[in-house]
């Protein structure tokens, strides 16, 4: 079985949130922090492994945990152990802030996770807590060495470019230069919540790029199902440099990605104007086939792309509700 939309889009790839609990302020996301929502309870392990079922059935091999922060589940590890258990998954991932990779990441190892993406937007101590609100660099840094030492096979940086913030491009290029890292920029993108920083602070992830081509550094060519990012490779350089750039022609023509929230809404992409809840058909697999049914119709009304630039953000109000 193989999900496919109504642009020829295939669908292998699931991002599945599962809280929106985080403990860091990021300027872009949470910057008073996290603010319970006393209506949403999030999927329960059992609705995530009914969730899994139904996505490996339908041909997903690759899931990656998002939040809020994921990692501040109490099920974590059992979370990770249940969809490591499901052959037809080969990439176990998580996008984590960081926080608890250091105590923990091996522990998420033997469990069974395969990829780490962790978003560090400065190397600067300073700038680290100013973006974030944290002043936990030097320990996320020692949580990436661990990361590498443990054996996971693919670890990324996710860094939120801020123009005038973060943006120089020195700064990342030392510490990539002996590490099998990729680092990704990422474009700031608008939100319900943020229009004002979102003026004062994006900067199109090509002023990077053509610093890159200048320095020698080589577009790698897409492989087959690859999703939006754009990735440079240098002769010199251990890590690489990938370019997330939503604003760019295109973008949305290589989306590969579907999104689950963690309540329980199936999202067909990330600025859409409606999520479908599926939340009624996931207590028990016995509804597997109208599970099926639902998540099928509603990939047919998945929009050729977003409409960003016209600022029309969709409903989500920040990503820590969807992951990003
Ligand atoms: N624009 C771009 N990236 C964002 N993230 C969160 N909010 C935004 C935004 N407005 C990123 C985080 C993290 C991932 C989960 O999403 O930095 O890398
Ligand atoms: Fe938390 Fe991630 Fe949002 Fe930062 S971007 S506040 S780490 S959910």
């Amino acid at each position: 079985m193989q999900l496919m939309d109504n642009y020829q889009r295939r669908f292998q790839y699931l991002r599945l949130s599962i809280t929106e609990l985080c403990n860091f302020q990021c300027q872009y996301c949470l910057p008073n922090g996290y603010r319970p929502n006393k209506d949403h309870h999030f999927l329960t392990l059992n609705e995530i492994d009914n969730i899994v079922s139904i996505f490996t059935e339908l041909g997903v091999h690759k899931i990656r945990l998002t939040g809020g922060e994921p990692t501040l589940r109490r099920d974590f590890i059992d979370i990770l152990s249940m969809i490591a258990s499901y052959p037809s998954v080969r990439d176990v991932a998580v996008t984590t802030n960081g926080s608890r990779l250091l105590k923990n990441v091996h522990h998420w190892h033997q469990a069974g996770l395969s990829s780490i993406n962790i978003s560090i937007d400065s190397f600067s101590p300073h700038l680290f807590k100013l973006i974030t609100g944290q002043d936990k660099l030097k320990e996320l840094l020692q949580g990436v060495e661990k990361s590498l030492e443990v054996g996971i096979k693919k670890v990324k940086i996710n860094t939120v470019l801020m123009k005038n913030m973060n943006d120089k491009l020195s700064d990342y290029l030392a510490w990539i230069k002996q590490r099998p890292v990729e680092l990704r920029f990422i474009e700031l993108m608008e939100t319900g919540e943020s229009q004002d920083l979102f003026n004062r602070y994006h900067l199109a992830g090509h002023s990077i790029e053509l610093q890159l081509i200048e320095q020698g550094w080589q577009l790698q060519p897409k492989q087959a199902l690859s999703g939006p990012a754009k990735v440079y490779f240098h002769p010199q350089y251990l890590g690489k440099i990938g370019l997330i750039m939503p604003y760019s022609k295109d973008f949305c023509k290589s989306c590969n990605r579907l999104r689950v929230s963690s309540i329980g809404k199936l999202h067909y992409c990330l600025f859409g104007d409606a999520a479908v809840d599926l939340r009624d058909l996931l207590a028990s697999s016995e509804q597997k086939a109208q599970l099926k049914a639902r998540i099928l119709a509603s990939l047919m009304i998945k929009p050729e792309k977003h409409l960003l630039h016209q600022h029309k953000v969709g409903i989500t109000p920040n990503l820590s509700y969807i992951g990003g």
